[in-house]
This record gives C-alpha cells, structure tokens and sequence, in this order.
C-alpha cells in the first residue's frame, strides 16, 4: 500500500452518450445542463474545492465543446462587458478553469475501448502520487464534495485505491462495479476484491462503486497489462481488483446525494433536486405539485402521454 497527495484529477469524457440521443448528436453529454449547469461543470468544481492542481480531460475529436466549455473565453466575456452584463461575465470566468492556477490538459481516445482505457490515455501527463477519477455523469450532491471527503479520508482508510461507494437495491447491482466486502469501520468499508457489472446472484454484495475513485499510481502498470473484461473493454474495475493483495481497496460510503446523470430519470432527478432549493423554482415546482395531488384525489392523470409510451399502469397512484 502507498499513499501520498492527490494532485491529478482526471475526467474520462470520451463517451458517445448512446442514452441520451438525440440530445447527443452534436452535444456531448458531459456539456448536458442540470438547471442552467452543464455536468462537466459540477465534476470541474468538485475537483478544484478537493485541491486538485491538474485536471486531465480524456475526450474525443469530436468534443471539442467540451474544451471551449472549460477553458477562459476572454471574447465572449469582453462582448459581455461591453453590453453592461458585468455580473455574466463574472460568472464565466469563475466558473472556467484559470490556467494561472490549475494545469488543464486534454488528451484524446479515439476508440471506445473502455473505462479503464480512457485512464490509461491520462498516464503521461498525471502528477506524481495518486489519481483522482471523476466521472461527471455521475452527479454527486452535497455540502461536502465526495472527492474531498475521500481525500480527507484516504490517509485513514489503509489502501492504496479508494472507491465511492453506495449501497444499491440488488436489481441494481448488474449497472456497477461492485465491492467483495471484509469489513465495515463507519464510513469505509474494506474491500477484498471488485466485480464489474455481476448478475444480482453472483454479486458479492450490493456495494455499488460510483463515478469517484482516488487511486494509487501503481493502476496504470495494471492498466497496461490489463486483458480486455465485460462488453470487450478494458475496465478500471478489473484493474483495481487485480491490485487488491499489493494495494489494497477501500469503498467509502460518501455523505452527499448521487444522482445517475447518465440516464433521464437521474438527470430530472437532480434537476427536480436543485429546483427544490431555489425560490425561483418555487411557484411551477407547486403548480406541478398542485396537479398531481389534485389527480390524486380525483384518480386522473395530469400528464399528457406523448406518443403514447405513458401508460396508467407505468404511474403508481396511492389508493385511499
Ligand atoms: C462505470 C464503471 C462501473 C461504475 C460506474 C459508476 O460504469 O465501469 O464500475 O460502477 O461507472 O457510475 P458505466 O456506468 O460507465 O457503465
């Protein structure tokens, strides 16, 4: 086991985002927003409050929204200035990466070869110590970062690799990789080993691995000797699995909210979320709310079915 400062986050963001065609087509999903948010932007904050000092994006050619995103854009903001929006143009360039004070690189993937490969792509360019991962399509919500929380964690937890991780229902499991578990001591578990998407028999157990890994540097030596696992790609999980005798492995159960932005429901989950806390959301948020209990109680429903796909049988109304 070895441990020392993170200085490295890298953001795999390569992806086609298959789920979210058409909406995809031409933007990538990582550019997708939560409200007026792109997800890319929530994964970009989080690394910076945990302390990263370099961020790697492992894109593809034609994502290139994605560097215009997350770098400066001095003209728009001067056009901005110009036209008297100071408060926008003050936002813009918070939320853009400062080159003065972070690294920002891009390096590309061209094929989809997989998770762990896109890691991989990173490995000439991270700093010495141990990786951060993020994967923003896995939105995560709270008044701690996950990854600063498992920064602050890592120190204590005795491994090399440190996974998020949360407790999901077992028909959920064969979406994740999941935790073989020793251990629990609060909020880490110790982990003997990690399985990538097993059927709900064959999991051992329902500890799910979300989007948020700090791993040792030994992971790229693995990732390069790493055989190809499910679906034909090289996966991280069966990288890090293979460090567990040497490395050691560690899940913890993070304290904030995790939304599955990867698919529709988690993202109007999160949107519906962050509505929720901001008054400018307040009055549709109750009109919406207003239509669904008065269909509650006249047995209706408020929503118009489009294309039919919605059926009564899909919305679960309580009786009584
Ligand atoms: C990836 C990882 C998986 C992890 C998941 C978290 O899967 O391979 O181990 O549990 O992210 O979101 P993907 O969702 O890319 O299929």
């Amino acid at each position: 086991m070895s441990q020392g400062i993170v200085r490295t986050a890298i953001f795999p963001v390569a992806g086609l985002g298959t789920r979210f065609l058409p909406a995809t087509k031409a933007t990538p999903k990582e550019l997708l927003p939560v409200l007026d948010t792109p997800l890319i932007q929530y994964a970009i904050d989080e690394a910076r409050a945990a302390g990263v000092e370099r961020m790697i994006f492992v894109s593809h050619p034609s994502k290139s929204a994605i560097e215009r995103h997350v770098l400066d854009d001095v003209d728009l903001r001067a056009t901005l200035r110009k036209r008297g929006k100071a408060r926008l143009d003050r936002a813009l360039k918070s939320a853009a990466i400062d080159e003065d004070v972070h690294d920002v690189i891009f390096v590309m993937q061209p094929e989809p070869l997989g998770l762990g490969h896109a890691v991989l792509c990173a490995r000439d360019h991270v700093l010495p110590g141990p990786v951060a991962v993020i994967l923003p399509d896995d939105l995560i919500l709270g008044p701690k970062g996950c990854l600063s929380e498992m920064i602050a964690a890592y120190p204590t937890c005795d491994s090399g690799h440190l996974v998020a991780t949360m407790d999901v229902p077992r028909d959920e499991v064969s979406s994740y990789g999941v935790l073989s578990v020793l251990s629990r001591n609060g909020a880490v578990i110790k982990a003997d080993g990690m399985v990538e998407k097993p059927t709900a028999d064959a999991a051992p157990s329902t500890f799910a691995v979300v989007g948020r890994y700090v791993l040792d540097s030994t992971i790229f030596d693995a990732l390069a000797g790493q055989a190809p696992g499910v679906g034909g790609e090289i996966q991280l999980t069966d990288a890090i699995a293979a460090g567990v005798l040497d490395i050691g492995l560690s899940g913890l159960t993070f304290s904030a909210i995790r939304f599955d932005c990867g698919s529709k429901q988690g993202m109007l989950a999160a949107e519906l979320h962050l509505a929720q806390q901001d008054p400018a959301f307040d009055a549709v948020l109750d009109k919406f709310a207003k239509s669904w209990s008065d269909a509650i109680a006249g047995q209706t429903i408020p929503l118009a079915h489009r294309n039919g796909r919605a059926t009564a049988s899909a919305i679960a109304f309580p009786s009584g």
